[in-house]
């Protein structure tokens, strides 16, 4: 299966997100259901993995965290535009726990995580947009910022690839000491 650990953040703040999802032609929006923050990619795994996966996860000892999303940011691939998502700010709390994930991960077997972390929520794919718009989108919407939210667990979550869009589910929470 494919998996990675992530905050499947609330209903409401998932419902504000959705509401940006607006105005942008040729931007991809990912459904409300499936907005989600990406704590760690694992990738394709056999199931006996999976299991010492949640198995290491389940032996985390981590602690609840406030979690604030602010600004509206893009990928870049090839010099394009490729992904639009907001961004969420770098607390001591996040990276503590998401340093932890990474550890508990690697003692499941899983080879280091060679890439920089770069906490964010992905809102839409983008291709054949007009860049001018894009710019403009990005102007109308960058001081969104949500209230801290208290984070009292993570989630393993599967992934299908689908033709349109993926779709993620929650396989296993985790809860976090307040
Ligand atoms: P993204 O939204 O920025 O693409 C499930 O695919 C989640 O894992 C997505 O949130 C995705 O981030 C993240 N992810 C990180 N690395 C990935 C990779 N190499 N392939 C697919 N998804 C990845």
């Amino acid at each position: 299966m494919r998996l990675f650990v992530g905050i499947d953040l609330p209903w409401e703040i998932r419902e504000r997100l959705g509401r940006l999802a607006t105005g942008l032609p040729g931007a991809r929006w990912v459904s409300t259901e499936n907005l989600h923050m990406t704590l760690r990619f694992i990738g394709e795994v056999p199931p006996n993995q999976a299991e010492d996966i949640d198995l290491a996860l389940q032996a985390l000892r981590g602690r609840s965290f406030p979690l604030t999303l602010k600004g509206i940011g893009t990928h870049t691939r090839g010099g394009r535009d490729v992904a639009l998502w907001v961004g969420v700010e770098r607390t001591p709390g996040l990276e503590h726990l998401q340093t932890k994930i990474e550890t508990a991960l690697q003692r499941a077997g899983l080879p280091p995580e060679r890439r920089r972390f770069l906490p964010h929520v992905s809102l839409a794919r983008l291709d054949g947009f007009v860049e001018a718009k894009l710019a403009a989108y990005v102007q109308a919407h960058n001081l969104f910022r949500t209230e801290p939210m208290r984070i009292d667990h993570f989630t393993l979550f599967s992934s299908q690839l689908g033709k349109e869009a993926s779709v993620y589910t929650a396989e296993v929470a985790f809860p976090l000491t307040p």
